[in-house]
């Protein structure tokens, strides 16, 4: 191939070799990225229509065993006010995603494996499965973000309902994973290899399966986003949700980011936030050129970069976005990063926005639909 090709000339003569990918994240002509974006919404409207779909985001809970180095709500932060909602709250909101119309909620949350909490999301699915609208048979999707549990935790999920699970592995360089997660007494809880190995659990579990990283982080490079993309393909994942990474004060990683950026140096940790947002946009449009078939998620971390980052991912190829239902009352103590977005907004407000939002930008959204190709109508029994 042509290494002095434009770069969006070498994506779109097939390369997909590391090099021409980090080529296309770093290109600052705004011509090449407009060709880059234009090329994978047309991509997205071919292969996956013009709709999007809406998963519905319960933040269950802010309690987590895990310590990573850079999230807001890791076990070692004291200054963080620890909840956790009531079956009663998570059935509420998830009723509210079904008379909105959303089709599917995710129930997100810190991880936690102990036998109380497993037993309570295997009961917690398999009533929201049982909610309908009066006169109607469709249930809920439901997608887990629970972190890593045993293949047997996934088997019970899978057959109490949920069908789709987002392990997100963070970094898929093994190196640059271990520099953003604790090492010493603490290492074997954030083993790399448990992350992986869960992805492959989750599929042999049946779930349709949502990986993910984060962009900008300290020690990464574009060569390393580059192989993301490849790992995503590699696994043959059905969904990617990536966002930028957003240094939150009281981790270790919000830390180094106050004393040490320097916007000189050319690290992607240090680039501006509109930098920022085009390279989590580029990751976006080359994953639909690599893979023109998945759910990409345009994620809220991007609305912190950007008002309007999420809806421009859903113009460079992303179709799922996941609106926060959570009840206003928790969802400002679920904090991975500063500045989260829309947190006096409750469930019906930050709908109207949205639809306003998308309405603008002609994109019709996918009412009462799963978001995929296994939309089933279940009967009531
Ligand atoms: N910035 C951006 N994303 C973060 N996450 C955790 N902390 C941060 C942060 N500081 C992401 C991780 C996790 C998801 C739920 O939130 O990728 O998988
Ligand atoms: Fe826990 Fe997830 Fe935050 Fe890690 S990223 S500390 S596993 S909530």
């Amino acid at each position: 191939m042509n290494k002095t090709a434009p770069p969006y000339s070498r994506i779109l003569q097939g390369d997909f070799s590391e090099s021409a990918l980090a080529a296309m994240l770093c290109s600052t002509s705004r011509s090449e990225l407009e060709r880059l974006y234009a090329g994978a919404y047309q991509l997205k409207l071919k292969h996956r229509g013009p709709h999007v779909y809406f998963r519905g985001l319960i933040e269950i809970s802010n309690i987590c065993k895990k310590n990573c180095l850079y999230c807001g709500i890791r076990s070692g932060n004291r200054n963080v006010i620890r909840y956790e909602l009531t079956d009663e709250q998570v059935l509420e909101e998830a009723r509210f995603a079904l008379h909105a119309g959303y089709g599917s909620v995710v129930l997100q949350g810190g991880e936690r494996t102990d036998r109380g909490f497993t037993d309570r999301i295997t009961r917690l699915l398999k009533e929201i499965k049982g909610l309908r609208k009066e006169g109607s048979d469709f249930s809920l999707g439901i997608t887990l973000s629970l972190g890593e549990q045993t293949p047997q935790v996934y088997r019970d999920w899978y057959q109490a309902g949920a069908t789709r699970y987002l392990l997100r592995v963070e970094a898929s360089n093994r190196a640059l994973y271990e520099k953003i997660h604790p090492g010493g007494a603490e290492k074997e809880l954030h083993a790399y290899e448990n992350r992986v190995q869960g992805i492959r659990d989750l599929k042999e579990a049946g779930f349709r399966v949502g990986t993910g990283v984060m962009i900008g982080l300290p020690f990464q490079t574009p060569e390393d986003l580059a192989r993301d993309l490849l790992f995503f393909k590699e696994m043959q994942v059905d969904m990617v949700g990536m966002g930028p990474y957003i240094p939150h004060g009281e981790t270790p990683l919000g830390k180094l980011y106050r004393t040490t950026v320097n916007e000189d140096s050319g690290a992607l940790f240090c680039l501006p936030d509109h930098r920022k947002l085009d390279i989590s946009l580029n990751m976006v449009a080359l994953l639909r050129h690599l893979m023109p078939h998945i759910n990409i998620a345009a994620t809220t971390a991007l609305q912190v970069l950007a008002p309007d980052g999420r809806e421009r991912a859903l113009m460079a190829g992303a179709n799922i976005i996941m609106p926060n239902i959570t009840d206003v009352s928790a969802k400002g103590n679920y904090n991975l990063y500063e500045g989260k977005p829309g947190l006096q907004d409750d469930a019906a407000a930050t709908k109207y926005q949205l639809e306003k939002n998308l309405e603008k930008l002609g994109i019709p959204v996918g009412w009462d639909e799963w978001g995929d190709k296994i939309c089933i109508f279940v009967q009531n029994s």
